[in-house]
């Protein structure tokens, strides 16, 4: 099956105990044959989707997402409009404070020591805060505790110093938490930047860290620039490639300016990447086109199709630029090589496209050990922090003052500000806005730990 994920057909036939149960039940039947979505599969959804908005089934339904995401059937997804009296999509507020709270607990209940828990929880709830959705609490049970059950990354591990210089180290975190370890490496990074000016440490075996700007946030904290960068289970393909060879890598940037945010450079060297196709996903939307690519060239919008395929590596992320030399492919080509080469072979790592996540050889879940690198950069050896700030400002303040383009929404904004301006809202409104198939993942996980069941015995939004 190649156009929807499992779960994704047995909700659809799951779910069908009314009037439109045949209608579910064919469209779960067309998604489990599989393969790409062909002109006849597409006519075929495209017929049934007709009937289901003659027979009043809702749009905002899977069946409806589904067909829009794989099978482009965006007439009769139009067609099969809201009932008036149907409820509204129902996303749910809930608080910074409750969700760190909630998901410190989830994982101790995977076994992760309290304090680390603490850690690992305020680098998820960092990225609910600044906007970065992919990052937060949606990431905590598809990747985390996944991970955690499937034993490919431990709950506690020793962050073990392989090598120490002044200036440098190679950390080995024996597979455990990226989130804690990484926490761990850029303070042990500022902390020798302070001593030496300039500093960087890097790790091996490591596992997912999360939010690459919680790194350089960090630094700023304490008068420092920061960089960081890590790579990931192969996505992207390089110029003139189909095969998913680098990670999505991201390279961020974070230092202070004078604005009421610090420039914050936080993105992968792909277009887009998993976690915000995972986000499409439970949004019931298509990829934007132009992002992925398949194994016969063709560029891919099928959501569900594309995670699937992603996995099992019959297609490949854009790097920055797309997919032509014409529009730069070859620049996000270099730099994602470039976290690669800084991510592996300083600390002796294996590269990304060894890293698929399964053994090939019984397709079950396999450990992949990640590399990371952190530099820190302390202003105060070469200005002072409040004079580098100021210049920052300025020159970000220059850019955003600078004439617009005519055609479009009038506005320049800088790195950092869209976060800003996620905080600020989150934060004024009683926190992050969580999707139903997140409260849903929520209440599931809850009932799989009965000291949760306790302490959590109703969500805000149940
Ligand atoms: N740990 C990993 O393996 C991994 C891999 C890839 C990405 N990530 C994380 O995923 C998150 C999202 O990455 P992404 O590539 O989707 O980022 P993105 O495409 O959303 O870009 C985000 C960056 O662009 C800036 N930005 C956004 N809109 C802007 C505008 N209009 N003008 C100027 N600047 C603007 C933001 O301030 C931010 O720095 C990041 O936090 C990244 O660290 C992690």
């Amino acid at each position: 099956m190649t156009t929807a994920t499992a779960p994704a057909v047995a909700a659809m036939a799951a779910s069908g105990e009314d009037a439109l149960a045949p209608l579910r039940a064919a469209a779960a039947a067309i998604v489990a044959r599989g393969g790409a979505p062909t002109a006849a599969a597409k006519e075929e959804y495209a017929g049934l989707m007709t009937r289901w908005a003659a027979a009043g089934g809702p749009a905002d339904d899977a069946v409806v997402a589904v067909g829009k995401a794989v099978y482009g059937v965006e007439g009769a997804a139009a067609a099969a409009a809201p009932k008036a009296d149907a409820p509204p999509v129902a996303y749910a507020r809930v608080e910074f404070e409750f969700l760190e709270g909630y998901m410190k607990d989830v994982f101790v209940q995977y076994g992760v020591p309290d304090d680390e828990a603490v850690t690992a929880a305020k680098v998820l709830i960092e990225s609910d805060k600044r906007g970065i959705d992919s990052h937060g609490i949606g990431r905590l049970n598809p990747i985390y505790c996944q991970r955690l059950k499937a034993g490919i990354m431990k709950p506690t591990a020793p962050f073990e110093v392989v090598k120490e210089t002044p200036s440098t180290a190679v950390i080995d975190g024996h597979m455990g938490l990226g989130l804690v370890i990484g926490p761990r490496a850029m303070d042990m990074c500022i902390a020798k930047a302070k001593e030496v000016g300039v500093a960087m440490v890097v790790v091996r075996n490591s596992t997912h860290y999360g939010m690459a700007g919680y790194y350089p946030l960090m630094a700023v904290a304490k008068g420092c620039i920061g960089f960081t960068g890590t790579n990931a289970r192969p996505s992207i393909a390089p110029l003139g490639g189909v095969q998913p060879m680098l990670g999505t890598n991201p390279i961020t940037f974070g230092c202070g300016s004078d604005d009421p945010f610090p420039y914050v450079l936080d993105c992968a060297t792909s277009i887009n990447q998993r976690g915000k196709i995972e986000r499409y996903a439970r949004e019931g939307m298509p990829t934007p086109a132009g992002q992925v690519i398949d194994k016969q060239g063709i560029v891919r919008t099928d959501t569900d199709g594309i995670l699937k395929d992603l996995t099992t590596r019959q297609c490949a992320l854009a790097p920055l630029g797309g997919v032509s030399m014409d529009t730069g492919a070859h620049k996000g080509t270099g730099y994602a090589t470039l976290c690669e080469i800084l991510s592996t072979a300083l600390q002796g790592n294996p590269t990304s496209p060894e890293l698929t996540g399964v053994d090939q050889a019984t397709g079950k879940p396999a450990p992949m050990p990640l590399g990371h690198w952190f530099i820190a950069i302390d202003v105060e050896r070469f200005t002072e922090v409040s004079t580098f700030n100021s210049r920052v400002g300025g020159l970000l303040r220059e850019l955003r003052s600078s004439e617009k383009n005519p055609k479009g929404d009038g506005e320049i904004m800088t790195a950092g500000e869209p976060e800003h301006r996620a905080w600020t809202e989150r934060s004024q409104n009683g926190g992050t806005l969580v999707p139903p198939a997140l409260q849903k993942d929520m209440v599931n996980l809850r009932a799989q730990f009965p000291a949760l069941m306790e302490k959590y015995p109703k969500f805000s939004f149940e």
